[in-house]
Order: C-alpha cells, then structure tokens, then sequence
C-alpha cells in the first residue's frame, strides 16, 4: 500500500483504515470538518461542494469546486482541498475566525438562512471568485434573461454581474429558504481577490501531480495507475484474478451508483489523471479530446472553436459536475440519454479506444451495439474522442427536459448541416439521444436532406419524417408520442432559427 496522504486546508492528513469506498464527504466529515453537508448523496444539490487544486496549464493552479458526495476520498490521494472552514481560517493575512470575503458577502447581504446550503454556495462562489479569467469586461455581453445584447437568443447563456460572476457558477447549488436573489446579490458584490490572498497566491504555483495510489481494504481495491502501461497491467491483474473491475474517472455516474444503488465494485481503476487519456489537439483536419479531461477543461481547452459542443457543456448537467465530469465516463456508460452522444453524433466524431496492442479508431455511429452495450472489448479502454474538420457552418443542440438546465434529456437531439451557395444541403448530420436502447443516428433523414434545397418544405418534409425515428417508449420522464412531437419540433426549430423573419410561419 502507498503512503496516502490529503492536505485539507493546508494540513496533511493520512488515509489510515479509509475503505476504497469512503466519499470524499464522509471522510472530511470524519475529520471534524462538517461544513460540508449531505443533502441528496446524488450530485443534484451542491450542499457538499469543496475545492480543489487542479492544474491550471503546467505551472498555475486553479480552484476548482466539486461535489464532494460523489468521489471516493482516496481518488485526492496527494491533492489539496479547501472546504468552508479553511476558506474563513486560513491562516495568513485574514487570520483565523476571519471571513473570507465570499463568507462576508453572503452573511450580510442576508444570503443565508438555514445555513445548510451555505458552505456549498461559498465553495461553489469561491471558485468563481478565483476564476483568472473573471472580469468585469464579461458584464455588458449578456442580461439576466439569456439574451445577448442582439436579441438574440442563445442556449450556451453566461449570466454574468457587473464583476463578471457568471451567475452560472453556481448553477448545482440548492438553497431551500433563502430564496436567490441575496445570494446573487452576494455574488454581484464581490471585488477582486487581493494581492495578498493566499488562496490567489497559491494559484500561481503549479498544482499537486496525480500521484500513484494504491489501497487494498474491507476487500476492495482502489488504484491510481501512474501511467496507461501499469494501467493495463492492473487490469490485466485484476482479471486473472476473476475480480470485477470498474473505472472511474469524474465519479459523476459512478458516485451516484455507490451512493443509491449501494454498489461496491471490488475493483475501481481511477483513470482520470492519466496524461495519455487528458491530451487536447487541434490540427487542420481533426480535433482530439482526451477522454479524461474534465468537461469544464475541455469547455476552455477549446475557447468556443466548436460551436455545438458550446450549446451541449451548459446544458450538461451544472459547473460543479462538469468539473468531474468527462467524455469518457458519458460514453462509456453507453446511456442512451447522455447528452454528448448526440452532439458528438452530429459532429461525425469517432472514439479512440486503446488497448495493450495500441489504438483503434470506431466511428462513434458504430461503437454502440445494445443498451449500453458497445464494440469496447474488456481490454481495452476509451483514450479519446476525434472531431473532424471542417465543422458544418449551421448546428444546433436541443435538450429536452423538464427543466432548461440542471437536468437529464427526455430528448436530445443534435443537427449539423452545410449549406453551399445555391442553399442546397451538401450534408446532414442529426444525432438523437433519449428515442432508442443506444444514441443513433437520424440516417434516413440525413439521406433526404442531402441535395434539397434549404426551404422550408424541406424542413417541413424532413421533420415528419423525423418524428418516425427511433422506438421511443413511455417511462417517467416522458410518453413515447411526446418524444416523437419533440423530434418533429426540434427541426422546425432549427430551420426557424437560422429563419427568424419565417419563424411564426413555419411553427403555424
Ligand atoms: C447531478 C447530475 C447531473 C447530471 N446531468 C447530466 C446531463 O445533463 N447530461 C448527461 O449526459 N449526463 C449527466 N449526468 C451523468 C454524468 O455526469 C455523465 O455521464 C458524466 O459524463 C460521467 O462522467 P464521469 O467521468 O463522471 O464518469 P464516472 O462516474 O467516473 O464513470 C462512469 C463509468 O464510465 C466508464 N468510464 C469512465 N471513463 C472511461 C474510459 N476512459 N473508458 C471507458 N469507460 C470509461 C466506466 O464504466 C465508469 O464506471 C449527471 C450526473 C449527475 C450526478
Ligand atoms: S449532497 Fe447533494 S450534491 Fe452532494
Ligand atoms: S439557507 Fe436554508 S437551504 Fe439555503
């Protein structure tokens, strides 16, 4: 076993007798810190939020918040973490017992009630207070309705105050009887950190490198490969031992699983730190995402050069899961209801799954076979995802849910065409999420839409046609004839979109 240590408000703890299983959240518990709080054990509330130190490029750190109910305390093996007690004394210019300024803004704007949510929303704020890029320059580009200065409607909305808060931030906290708008106030009042901040300080140093872990206990095994050699190694070994296996990279799905479902895989190979699955390439003819890499880093890796995957990240789950959150953990759940599917459908992506005997690239239209069934061979592991360049000049990603954000698809639905100079469609790309036992591919669509000229009749004709995709069915999200209807609106939608002046006609 290594010698597994965590530093928590800047003082080391060890992690003597933790069951691989023991959540981030009860272990902080454990230690007296019981600022952190369990409201929902399933990432939807935000009243367990902490911080972490994660890489910020090579040499700078940033403080990231996370859902602390989710991850397994031994996957911060060699990390640092900051919960509310160290935000308010950390030892340093503020001293003890002092406030931290997101703490003093809450308190007396009258963010604060109960008090449960309190320590998650300062976390969740923290972050957002540190964030580098965070400016008041952000401010005039978009009101508090969603709506750009245009007029225009846009789903990848940034809601941000005159200090450039993005309201956004905190999109996974839950507060019961405040209500929001102190908070927001809160929010909005915030200066800049100053020079003398540690935890601003600390941000320009590097952060802690993924250790090499390894914890064998209440039989069940936690390891952190160093790289993907021993990470073939321990599955190989874990294998011939007949010992089921589980990966874990985010913890999103995983930490919901052993939270709800009480599953306790005897083996969990954590993956997310791993540099060969946390690569971000841009060439001429292809874009390549790590599977690992958190979907908040792949959101600013790529600084909005693929405009769906920009109306697919806020619609993704809130800040703090797709802090954790990756490509890999959504595909490799198979989920016919994760939202990248469709997206990455649209964008012709393929996966890069890698094995002891190197990669093999698999259009992601032919990776699933089955619910939750995929061509991924127990050897093998999901390395990363391939866009191809160049992108279609119109896309659009509609998300149906029963609410705009902070929820799972009843439908989704993906579009990316090309237009050429006489408005005739020289390709069609629509993937469909929610309407079948895997993602799929609108392919008889695609094939009626290639050749058409762009018109409305077109829309009308492929949207009814549409509507006959996929074998929906009636579970409590949604009935199989509204999924349909969805189907059928969603591309009316998106020919009305790029129509405004004919929007009212064609919705008519
Ligand atoms: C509150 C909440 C809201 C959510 N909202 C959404 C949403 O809006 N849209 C949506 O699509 N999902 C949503 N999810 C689900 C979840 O966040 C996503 O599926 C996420 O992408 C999972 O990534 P992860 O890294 O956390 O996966 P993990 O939980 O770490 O892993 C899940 C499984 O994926 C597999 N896996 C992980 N990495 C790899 C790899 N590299 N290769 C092969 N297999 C791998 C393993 O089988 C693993 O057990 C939500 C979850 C929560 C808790
Ligand atoms: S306890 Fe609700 S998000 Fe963690
Ligand atoms: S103050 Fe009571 S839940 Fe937020």
């Amino acid at each position: 076993m290594s010698e597994i240590r965590l530093t928590i408000n800047g003082h080391e703890r060890g992690f003597d007798g933790v069951s691989p299983h023991t959540r981030l959240l009860d272990f902080l518990r454990d230690q007296g810190l019981t600022g952190a709080k369990e409201g929902c054990a399933e990432g939807e509330c935000g009243a367990c939020a902490v911080l972490v130190a994660r890489p910020d490029g090579e040499d700078r750190t940033r403080w990231t918040s996370v859902n602390a109910c989710l991850p397994p305390a031994v996957a911060f093996d060699g990390q640092e973490v900051v919960t509310s007690e160290g935000l308010g004394t950390a030892p340093g210019p503020r001293g003890p017992g002092q406030l931290h300024p997101v703490q003093r803004e809450m308190a007396t704007r009258g963010g604060s009630q109960c008090g449960y949510c309190t320590p998650g929303f300062v976390c969740a704020m923290a972050a957002e207070y540190y964030r580098p890029e965070r400016s008041s320059a952000d401010a005039p580009a978009h009101d508090q309705t969603g709506t750009d200065v245009q007029g225009e409607e846009h789903a990848a909305d940034h809601e941000c105050g005159p200090n450039g808060f993005d309201l956004h931030a905190l999109s996974g906290n839950l507060c019961r009887c405040t209500g929001y708008r102190p908070i927001r106030d809160a929010a909005y009042a915030l200066g800049e950190p100053e020079d003398t901040d540690l935890l601003r300080r600390r941000q320009e140093e590097p952060a802690p490198k993924p250790s090499y872990t390894r914890i064998d206990t209440a039989g069940a095994r936690f390891v952190r490969p160093a790289d993907l050699g021993e990470f073939f190694d321990h599955l190989e070994q874990a294998r011939d031992e007949e010992q089921e296996v589980r990966l874990v990279a985010g913890a999103t799905d995983l930490g919901v699983e052993v939270n709800i479902r009480h599953v306790r895989p005897p083996v969990v190979l954590a993956v997310d730190r791993l540099d060969e699955l946390r690569t971000l390439d841009v060439s001429d003819d292809r874009i390549e995402i790590g599977a690992a890499l958190s979907l908040s880093e792949v959101e600013r890796g790529l600084g909005g050069c693929v405009p769906l995957l920009d109306q697919l990240f806020p619609q993704f789950a809130s800040r703090l899961i797709r802090n954790a959150a990756t490509f890999g953990g959504n595909l490799g759940t198979g989920s016919p209801i994760g939202d990248s599917a469709p997206v990455l459908l649209a964008l012709g992506a393929s996966v890069v799954l890698a094995s002891r005997g190197g990669d093999r690239e698999v259009p992601l239209a032919a990776y699933y076979t089955g619910y939750r069934e995929s061509v991924r061979r127990p050897d093998e592991i999901l390395r990363a995802v391939r866009i191809p360049l160049p992108l279609a000049d119109h896309a659009a990603f509609h998300k149906i849910a029963k609410r705009r954000f902070d929820d799972i698809s009843s439908v989704a639905v993906a579009i990316a065409i090309q237009v050429d100079d006489a408005a005739a469609v020289t390709s069609a790309r629509i993937g469909l999420g929610g309407v079948a036992a895997t993602p799929i591919c609108a392919r008889e669509v695609e094939e009626a839409l290639i050749g058409q000229p762009w018109t409305r009749e077109t829309a009308v004709n492929a949207a009814a046609l549409l509507a006959r995709q996929g074998t929906p069915i009636d579970d409590m999200r949604a009935s199989a004839r509204y999924r349909s209807a969805m189907l059928e609106q969603s591309l009316l939608k998106f020919w009305a979109q790029q129509q405004p002046a004919q929007a009212q006609e064609v919705s008519q």
